[in-house]
């Protein structure tokens, strides 16, 4: 997704904004640009690809000034190219942009009638030029930029800055986040705080609506409705240590190893050592009168939704109903009375996720949401929002989020089992333990990475390959078959083991790769029928299994990744591991980019 920052200082802005857009390149991006005021002068510099472009192109041609703008861009109107990469400048005025401003043809049309012509493909340069034009009409930049801004429809977070104007930057948010970095006579803006992080942990998030003038002195904060507001200053615990790659090549590397860690920090703040009942002590939220769940996600996020159904509807005989985002409220589902809807997300900022909250607000007893981002959106909007605690997640693969909301999640399902009265105590604790010993068992996966990139070693050479899994495994499947395709970009499939036989073995050959994710379960017999189905076909089998599973598999197996021994009801968690190594390393072995794969990003703000 876009990135936008911005500083009104008294040290150089060109080289903190470029530092400040290398904490946003988790995001994804494609171009980057730079516009500084100097002396009164407005002047910009941008470059297509990756910032080390725009680095360079400082070099040759420094931008002094201390006030300044930036943009990391993810092309949604218009290819990536030097035109259409943001600042955007019309005559006095630049302006950085994420999100999309939905009614840009008609201003643009609009505009054409007293002879502006668009000079880029993008909606962002019709704020500027709109801006320009009420600049021209007589408003002074402030007035401009808020008229021009009562004008846009759609999701935007925007800064812009003005010529002859060091001291001055506008900035609002409307559907896409945008923070506030207070410094010691600077003032700085950020689409989040990691963007920040270099400069303050003095941070304020801009509510819906908002609008704020910045300059060295601090910021005028102004709601939807006009009124001066203040919006609280928090302590943000990003430091700049949280985004580096502690001795990783990658941030997916070493946010993968990180989840034995950060998933015993999420277990200690919602199981308090010397207790196995699971009572979330502080949370107002009581399962006993609920008698549907609604939960929307995106992405792996979604898959952590689905795999959790298992758990709300076994464990707590909670009905579960799960969508993806971007078609529930499209479907506009009835919400049951005694009904609540639970939203997960890492970044807390899934435009499509967000908007199913907002469907769902006022229509269901209660709003919960899981996510990784405490300061987001989607939590600022719920009536709970439950962190996960997985700390900073830069690698767009999600990795220890997924485990990390899997882990929130069935310490939920176990809290709604305890308030319906589905599990006694002894039941209870029996999970607890099991899940205070995950760390464990999860340490223990990860000694087998040298084992699974050598089994990734041979399956980068696929075109093709089919995750199978059966039973609370079959979500899994889908997020070994996501993991997979989005960082090496070979394509892959999840499908419930027993659908098999409904169509996609036709696809079995002895070119082929099918990983069958099954631990020895109650549904370990049939999946172990499907497998012989698949190496009946000289299908090539590789297994993820303990190691009776890969005993029984026998010593036809293409590949095979021994697991740890783990209580039934932690194997998605524990799986998630091998899914997660065999995807990066088979993307390390395929020389695809990572941490940033093509064409994707990290929080998608846009519909
Ligand atoms: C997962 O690896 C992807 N990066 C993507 O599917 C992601 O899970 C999805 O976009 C949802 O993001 P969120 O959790 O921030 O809402």
């Amino acid at each position: 997704m876009c990135g936008i920052v911005g500083v009104v200082g008294k040290h150089e802005a060109a080289p903190i904004l470029v530092e400040a857009l290398k904490r946003l390149e988790y995001r994804g991006y494609d171009s980057a640009g730079i516009a500084t005021v100097n002396e009164g002068r407005l002047d910009r510099r941008r470059a297509v690809g990756k910032l080390a472009n725009l680095s360079d192109l400082l070099v040759h041609q420094p931008l002094p000034g201390k006030i300044g703008i930036g943009h990391t861009r993810w092309a949604t109107h218009g290819a990536p190219s030097v035109s259409n990469s943001h600042p955007h400048q019309a005559g006095s005025v630049a302006v950085v942009h994420n999100g999309i401003i939905e009614n840009y043809r008609e201003l643009r049309a609009e505009l054409a009638e007293f002879g502006i012509q668009p000079e880029t493909e993008t909606d962002t340069e019709i704020v500027a030029q709109l801006t320009e034009h009420y600049l021209q009409n007589g408003d002074a930049p402030i007035a401009a930029a808020y008229r021009a801004l009562d004008r846009l429809e759609g999701a935007f977070a925007l800064a812009f800055v003005f010529d002859g104007h060091d001291d001055l930057m506008v900035v609002a948010r409307q559907g896409s986040p945008l923070a506030i970095g207070h410094g010691d006579g600077e003032m700085y803006i950020g689409s989040d705080a990691i963007a920040l992080a270099p400069m303050t942990n003095q941070v304020s998030y801009l509510e819906e609506g908002d609008r704020a003038v910045l300059s060295r002195a601090g910021a005028t904060i102004h709601d939807a409705a006009g009124a001066t507001v203040t919006r609280e200053i928090k302590t943000i615990a990003i430091d700049a240590a949280h985004v580096d790659k502690g001795g990783h090549k990658h941030f997916m590397a070493k946010e993968i190893n990180e989840q034995p860690t950060v998933i015993a920090e999420a277990i200690r703040c919602y199981l308090p050592t010397g207790s196995n009942s699971v009572t979330l002590e502080g949370v107002d939220l009581d399962f006993r009168n609920v008698e549907r769940l609604t939960m929307v996600a995106c992405g792996t996020a979604y898959y952590a939704c689905l795999t959790a159904k298992y758990w709300f509807e076994q464990l707590a005989g909670l009905p579960v109903e799960v969508d993806v985002a971007s078609e529930f409220r499209y479907r506009e589902p009835p919400m049951p009375a005694k009904s609540m809807a639970l939203f997960v997300s890492q970044s807390g900022e899934t435009a499509d996720t967000l908007a199913a909250l907002r469907y769902c607000t006022g229509k269901v007893d209660g709003i919960l949401s899981v996510v990784n981002a405490a300061e987001s959106s989607i939590a600022r909007e719920s009536d709970i929002a439950l962190p996960i605690h997985a700390g900073v997640e830069i690698g767009v693969a999600s990795t220890k989020a997924f485990t990390c909301q899997l882990t929130v999640l069935l310490i939920l399902a176990l809290k709604a089992a305890s308030d319906r009265g589905t599990m006694d105590e002894a039941q209870i604790a029996d999970h607890v333990a099991a899940l205070r010993g995950l760390p464990s068992a999860l340490n223990t996966a990860l000694e087998q990475s040298e084992a699974i990139r050598r089994a990734a070693l041979r399956l980068s050479e696929a075109r093709d390959v089919l995750f199978l899994g059966r039973g609370i495994m079959y979500p899994l499947a889908m997020e070994g078959a996501l993991k997979l395709k989005e960082i090496s970009y070979i394509h892959a499939e999840g499908y419930p083991a027993g659908e098999l036989k409904h169509g996609p073995i036709a696809l079995i050959d002895k070119n082929m790769p099918v990983v069958f994710m099954t631990p020895t379960d109650a549904l370990f017999d049939k999946t172990m029928s499907n497998m012989q189905e698949v190496m009946a076909r000289k299908g090539k089998v590789l297994m993820i299994s303990d190691a009776a599973g890969l005993s029984a598999g026998g010593n036809d197996l293409w590949n095979s990744i021994a697991m740890p021994e783990i209580h039934a009801s932690l194997t998605p968690i524990l799986y998630a591991l091998p899914a997660q190594l065999l995807a990066y390393h088979t993307a390390v072995a395929k020389g695809t980019d990572v941490d940033q794969p093509r064409n994707l990003a990290k929080s998608v703000t846009v519909e």
